[in-house]
């Protein structure tokens, strides 16, 4: 498949471009900076840019069959950036006639599925003092997603560790079938399945080890 990949220099990104790549996908990636993608390979576009930017959004998406995200604020500040990124992303893939998407987000952000206990109460409540504004921007981002007409699905994960990857993920929602955590690794190669497959089309599962 031709991917187009953002947050392809991020820790779970760059796991996402060497699992792409070794499947034999064509990839191209924005990135904001390319020095920190070290990754070489025939099939890897690298395209310098960032999300705020119209063009380079569309330069990436255009002849791609499906468009996987794992953006995340990099900083705590009221600027939003993802979801006005994933905006441009949304806007692109219309424009490019793409319809696969499958983005990232935090289990904090809610879905209608969810059946938080206490322990999901109090990590949400820490997440929304500490990190106020990440969580509003990821929360904004998938609400674009859910307004939109393309064929999504927000990937939603617990805390991420750099553990090697298990080859093992479960597949529930929040306060139902979901662990504490999930190797970036595994994050990764399930949203990469997800690429070519229909089964969770319009829904945000959440997913951990
Ligand atoms: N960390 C956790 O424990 C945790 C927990 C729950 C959910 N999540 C979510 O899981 C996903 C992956 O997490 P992670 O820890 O792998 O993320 P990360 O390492 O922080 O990577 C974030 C990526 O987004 C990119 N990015 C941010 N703003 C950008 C912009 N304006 N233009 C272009 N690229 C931009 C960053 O680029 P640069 O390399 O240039 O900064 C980086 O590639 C994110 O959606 C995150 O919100 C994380």
């Amino acid at each position: 498949m031709r991917l187009a990949i953002f947050g392809a220099t991020g820790k779970t990104g760059k796991h996402l471009v060497e699992q792409a790549l070794a499947q034999g996908h064509q990839v191209t990636a924005l990135v904001r900076n390319p020095s920190k993608l070290a990754v070489q390979n025939p099939n890897l576009v690298v395209k310098p840019g960032d999300i705020s930017d119209v063009t380079c959004v569309n330069d990436t998406i255009a002849g791609a069959d499906a468009v996987l995200s794992v953006l995340g604020p990099t900083s705590n500040a009221p600027d939003f950036v993802v979801s006005r990124g994933t905006q441009n992303i949304i806007d692109a893939m219309k424009k490019n006639g793409v319809q696969r998407l499958v983005i990232s987000a935090g289990a904090g952000v809610e879905d209608p599925n969810d059946q938080p206990g206490l322990f999901n109460h109090v990590m949400g409540f820490a997440l929304k003092l500490t990190a106020k504004n990440v969580y509003a921007d990821m929360n904004r981002t998938v609400a674009v997603v859910r307004a939109s007409e393309v064929d999504w699905t927000v990937v939603r994960v617990p805390m991420l560790t750099n553990d090697p990857g298990t080859g093992k993920v479960q597949v529930g929602y929040v306060g139902k079938g979901m662990g504490p955590r999930i190797a970036r690794a595994d994050m990764a190669s399930w949203i990469l399945k997800q690429a070519s497959e229909r089964q969770y089309l319009r829904q945000a599962p959440a997913i951990s080890n």
